[in-house]
């Protein structure tokens, strides 16, 4: 699993096949530990992504490490982070469709190889790639979707927007990312 995951990060690092190859210092491949359960997929890296050739590594990556924590999860022993795109895009903009189409085989091959139980899509930039079709985070969040593999997926908020939303009143969107990562412990700890 870890060879196979190699040869794929290797070749990603020599990729050319869009134009954020230019502009990248690293490729951000994954984080986090492989394994067959939890798959956590985000938008793209952003500055300190790119500088350190990690995902989630920024503000936004603090507080999902704590979103985690809070059910007893971690990215040291659970949890294989990656994101739709691998190349930073310009000024943290939203991937373009020809970025993401050029990304997509990576992203499948990791997939692929893992077969992980639990896809979370985190975000809407994700969910655009993972549930063509299905826009607005805020309405298909904490469902489960079938996914690849047999797996099931879960849309949830990405942390850079719990980030713009302080309130953690009931209904808030805090609020709702709790009741989203109880539920997804709830099914992990089925597995
Ligand atoms: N946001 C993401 O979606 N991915 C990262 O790796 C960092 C921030």
């Amino acid at each position: 699993m870890n060879n196979l995951l190699s040869e794929i990060e290797e070749k990603c690092r020599n990729c050319k096949k869009c134009s954020l190859a230019a502009s990248r210092t690293n490729i951000v491949f994954s984080g986090g530990i492989p394994n067959n359960k939890l798959m956590l997929i985000g938008e793209a890296p952003g500055y300190w992504e790119d500088q350190k050739g990690e995902p989630f590594v920024g503000k936004a990556g603090q507080l999902l490490d704590k979103i985690f924590n809070c059910v007893g999860l971690s990215r040291q022993k659970d949890v294989y982070i990656c994101n739709t795109i691998k190349c930073r895009p310009p000024e943290n903009r939203n991937p373009l469709p020809d970025e993401k189409f050029a990304c997509r085989e990576y992203l499948d091959a990791q997939i692929e190889i893992l077969k992980p139980r639990i896809i979370l899509i985190c975000g809407s930039v994700a969910l655009d790639s993972m549930l063509p079709g299905k826009s607005g985070i805020t309405k298909y969040r904490g469902q489960w979707f079938n996914g690849p593999y047999n797996s099931k997926m879960m849309p949830i908020f990405h942390p850079s927007y719990l980030l713009r939303n302080d309130s953690r009143e009931k209904g808030s969107p805090k609020w709702l990312m709790w009741q989203d990562i109880k539920e997804i412990k709830r099914v992990y700890d089925e597995l």
